[in-house]
Parts: structure tokens; C-alpha cells; sequence
């Protein structure tokens, strides 16, 4: 039966039909050697649009069109660069449909979650950070050892930013990285992800069209090597944040030690939610059926390495296999749907491949755990929503970010027991806790190696709150106040008081 996927709205049609050059500064370029990608519909694998695929030296230009509008942008008042970020916060808030409609043909992921999470959370953070954008401030300091001076500091721009981000969540990682990068008075260049580059193009054609100085935000489309290491290597560009593979990661680190630049780095996780008995069960099932499977399992914070307390095993099993089995697959744009399709046809391969190294571990698929078949989903880039149980530590997928609808359930006894299972990962981003006991919960707390600790919840974001990883999941928060810190730079100043 196909799906009955809503209509395009015109301006979205339109979209695709323009012509997507880079932006650097006010112009639109190809790419220097007319090289293209193509964008394709994860739903049904059909060409959506081509765009340009930058090359070391567009990304060149981009780094210069972002280093000559540094004073430009800095130029304007503390509370223009607001009155600029937040209507543009206004402006995606009024494209709410037509931002998510384009995040379903390049993502996959259903609009009514892009409805609820990705557009709303990104108009939001915009305004948050345009009320930064007027608090930027240092300190007057008296040094200990006392004398005639005044010494003070001064909270500046790191100066340009490379912002080089993944394709789970393509608008909303844009604007973690814009929002505070932009209230600190940074310049950028976004280099969007290769399966996912047209909301961050219509996004930065949208700041243009509100006013936003030309070369304040540029866009280099292109993959990894092509467009990311370059930038990475830039020696003009002062810092890179990135959010994507771990490997990734590594290489980042290396490219930027030529100049020292600053590194911000969120590299994903394999994120644990421990169950208690003496939790509400029922609401730790729905909790953690989000945590393993929102948009298609492609998170970073997915919770998907889930330890049950045995008295509880099976009533949490039973519930939880009920909900996998009713996810109804299908194209984003049917408001039916409930689970869309992984982002290209690379990650189904890879994420096909985890759920048969799985199977053939071991472990028991008590939903799913082979291939999606149906005739009316075969051209789409489909994965059969997967849970395990019989899971043992040294398997593949208990190691692996697998980025993809499947769960794995283990059991255990004690709470130590529990909190050893939850931390034997080199990974540390986020983590589940489910259990109506305060006092173990304040046990337990401290002893969770991740930088976020869900209890009772999970997957829950706001604009005002920090949010980032442990250990192997990479260092500096998005979100609050504490993101600005990594955009500014602390320059201290003594004013010798004695002539
Ligand atoms: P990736 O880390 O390679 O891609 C993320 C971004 O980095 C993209 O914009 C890409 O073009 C860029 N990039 C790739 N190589 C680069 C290089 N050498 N220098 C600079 N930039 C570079 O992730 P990929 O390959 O798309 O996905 C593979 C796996 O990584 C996923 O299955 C998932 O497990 C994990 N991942 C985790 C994410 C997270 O949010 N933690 C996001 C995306 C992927
Ligand atoms: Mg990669």
C-alpha cells in the first residue's frame, strides 16, 4: 500500500529547483572544479537536487569571507547582533513546515518529530542566544598581592569558526553551533554533512535575506575529505566544532594541531539505561522505547545498551517488544508514520550488518532482527526496528554506536552490578536512570561516567541547558550559558595605577 505523504509546499518545491552553489559571502559560487553531489530521498532513493561539492580552495575563499566580515560583525552593537539572531529565530518559527518538510526529504526522519523537536528547539535556541549576545561581559579583579593596578578581563571572539556537523539532526546542529558561536561574535563556515546539506543552505539563505552581514555565516556543501579536512587543517581558521563519528574525531585533532586551534568535539556514544524494579514500569518502557528508537535510532544520545533489574526483566521486555513491534514505517511526510528511514542507503548497509553480527553472536531478536522486505518500502532506505535480548558485553553491538533502530536488554542483580554494566563503555555522553528510590538515586548519580544523567526521563533538551559527554565522547557542552565559553577567549589587562 504506498503511503499518502502530504504535498510539498511551493516554496519547498521551488527549493529543489534552484540552483545550489556554496554560499561565500553574498555569492552563490559552484564549486572551483564544478564538482556536485547528489541529494537523494532516503524514503525512496530518488534524486532530490544536486549541490555543489567545495574543494580546499572554496574552502579557502569561505575562510576569508568569514576572516574579513570578523570586524564587520563585531562592528555592530551587542544588541543589533541580538535583534539580528532573533528574528531570525522569529523567521524559522513561521517556516516551521517548510524547514520540516525539507529535513524529511534529506533526513528521512518523520515530520511529526521534526515538527515537535528539531524546528521548534532550533527557533528557540536562536533567542536564547540572542539574549547572550548583550551579557558578554569580563570582570574587574584586584590581584592578592595588592598594588596601584587595575586589572580587568575581556570576553572575546575566538574569531572564525568552523562548524563541521553530522546528518542525524541537520538543522538543529546548525543552530547549536551558530547560536552561541554568532552571540560571542565569532564569524563561521558551516560545513553541513554530505547526506544532509540543504536545511543548513536554506538556513544561511534566510539570515541573508533578514540582514545578517554577508560572510558572517558561509556554507561549504561537500564530504569529509573533500571539504571537512581542509577546513579542519585551515591555519586561518581558529577553531572547529564538530559533532559526528569518534574517528572523526581523532582526525580532527590531528588536522588542528597546525595553528593550536580551539576544538570543540561531540563524538556520539553507547549510552546506557539502567532499570530498577522498583521503578513505574510502564513509564520507564514508553521512556526508554524513545531513548533507543526517536529518529530512526540515529542518536547520539541514543539509550540503547538498557539493563534490567531481573524481577523486572520480563514484564520490561514484553512491554517494551509490544511498542518496537507496533512502529509503523513508511515515509516521513505520512503523518501515519512513526519511524521513517536511516539517512542513506551506507547506513542501512552498516546498520543491517550490525543486526546480523547480532544474530549470528547470539543474541536472541525478539523483534525484527533480519532485513525490511516489504515491496512498498524497497526503494527506500529501510531497517527493520530490532530489539535484543541475550546480549553479552564482548558482542559488536554492545561495543559499536550502531546509529539505528535496535536495542539490546541485558539483565542485571545488584546495583553495583548495574552501575558496572552502565560504565563499561569508552564512551560517556548521556545516560538512563529509572527508579522511584531518591536515595539510590543520589547513590547512583555520582557514579555514572556520562554528562548527562536522565532519571525517570529521557532525551529531554532545553535551550538553557548544558549538554555534553564524558571520557571518549569528546569535551566542550552546547546549549546554556556554559556553550558560549568555548567561542570566547579571555584576554587579561593591568593598568599600572602608579605613573
Ligand atoms: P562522520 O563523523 O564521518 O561525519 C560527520 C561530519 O564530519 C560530516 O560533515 C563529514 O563530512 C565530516 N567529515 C568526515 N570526515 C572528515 C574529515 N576527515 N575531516 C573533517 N570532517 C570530516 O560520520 P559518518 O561517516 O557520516 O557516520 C558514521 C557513523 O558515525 C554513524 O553510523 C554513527 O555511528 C557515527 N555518527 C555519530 C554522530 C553523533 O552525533 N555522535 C553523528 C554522525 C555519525
Ligand atoms: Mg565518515
Amino acid at each position: 500500500m504506498p503511503t499518502a505523504t502530504v504535498a510539498l509546499l511551493p516554496e519547498v518545491a521551488r527549493f529543489l529547483d534552484t540552483d545550489h552553489g556554496l554560499i561565500i559571502g553574498a555569492d552563490r559560487p559552484p564549486a572551483s572544479d564544478g564538482g556536485l553531489i547528489d541529494v537523494f530521498d532516503p524514503a525512496n532513493g530518488r534524486l532530490l537536487t544536486r549541490v555543489a561539492s567545495a574543494t580546499a580552495s572554496d574552502v579557502d575563499a569561505a575562510v576569508a569571507a568569514a576572516r574579513a566580515a570578523l570586524p564587520v560583525w563585531n562592528a555592530l552593537s551587542p544588541a543589533d547582533r541580538a535583534d539580528l539572531l532573533w528574528r531570525l529565530g522569529d523567521e524559522i518559527a513561521k517556516r516551521a513546515e517548510e524547514f520540516g518538510q525539507l529535513e524529511t526529504l534529506d533526513n528521512g526522519k518523520p515530520t511529526s518529530e521534526s515538527g515537535v523537536l528539531d524546528v521548534p528547539l532550533c527557533a528557540s535556541l536562536f533567542k536564547y542566544y540572542a539574549g547572550w549576545a548583550t551579557k558578554i561581559e569580563g570582570e574587574s579583579m584586584t590581584p592578592s598581592g595588592g598594588g596601584a593596578f587595575h586589572v580587568f578581563t575581556r570576553r572575546e571572539p575566538v574569531g572564525v569558526v568552523g562548524a563541521i556537523i553530522p546528518w542525524n539532526f541537520p538543522l538543529l546542529m546548525a543552530g547549536y553551533k551558530l547560536g552561541p558561536a554568532l552571540a560571542a561574535g565569532n564569524t563561521m563556515v558551516l560545513k553541513p554533512a554530505e547526506q544532509t546539506p540543504l536545511s543548513a543552505l536554506r538556513l544561511v539563505e534566510l539570515m541573508l535575506e533578514i540582514g545578517f552581514p554577508p560572510g558572517v555565516v558561509n556554507v561549504v556543501t561537500g564530504d569529509g575529505p573533500g571539504a571537512g579536512a581542509p577546513l579542519a587543517a585551515h591555519l586561518d581558521v581558529d577553531k572547529i566544532t564538530f559533532t559526528g563519528e569518534n574517528a572523526t574525531g581523532q582526525k580532527i585533532l590531528e588536522a588542528s594541531k597546525g595553528n593550536m586551534k580551539r576544538l570543540s568535539l561531540e563524538l556520539g556514544g553507547k549510552s546506557p539505561s539502567l532499570i530498577f524494579a522498583d521503578a513505574d514500569i510502564d513509564k520507564a518502557i514508553a521512556g526508554t522505547f524513545g531513548a533507543i528508537y526517536f529518529n530512526q535510532g540515529q542518536c547520539c544520545i541514543a539509550g540503547a545498551r538498557v539493563f534490567v533489574e531481573r524481577t523486572a526483566y520480563d514484564r520490561f521486555v514484553d512491554g517494551l517488544g509490544a511498542k518496537v513491534a507496533g512502529i509503523r514505517l513508511g515515509n516521513g511526510l505520512d503523518p501515519e508514520t512513526t519511524m521513517g528511514p536511516v539517512v542513506s542507503a551506507e547506513q542501512q548497509a552498516r546498520v543491517d550488518g550490525l543486526i546480523a553480527s547480532g544474530v549470528a553472536a547470539g543474541a536472541r531478536a525478539v523483534v525484527g532482527g533480519g532485513t525490511v522486505s516489504a515491496p512498498e518500502l524497497a526503494d527506500g532506505y529501510f531497517v527493520q526496528p530490532t530489539l535484543f535480548t541475550d546480549v553479552a558485553a564482548d558482542m559488536e553491538i554492545m561495543r559499536r554506536e550502531i546509529f539505528g533502530p535496535v536495542g539490546m536488554v541485558g539483565v542485571f542483580d545488584t546495583e553495583d552490578e548495574a552501575i558496572e554494566l552502565a560504565n563499561a563503555t569508552p564512551f560517556g555522553l548521556a545516560s538512563g536512570l529509572w527508579t522511584s528510590d531518591v536515595t539510590r538515586t543520589h547513590r547512583v548519580v555520582p557514579q555514572i561516567h556520562a554528562g548527562v544523567v536522565w532519571v525517570n526521563t529521557y532525551g529531554m533538551f532545553d535551550v538553557a541547558i548544558p549538554y555534553g559527554g564524558f571520557k571518549a565522547s569528546g569535551y566542550g557542552k552546547e546549549l546554556g550559558r556554559e556553550a558560549l565559553d568555548p567561542y570566547l577567549q579571555t584576554k587579561t589587562v593591568w593598568i599600572d595605577l602608579g605613573g
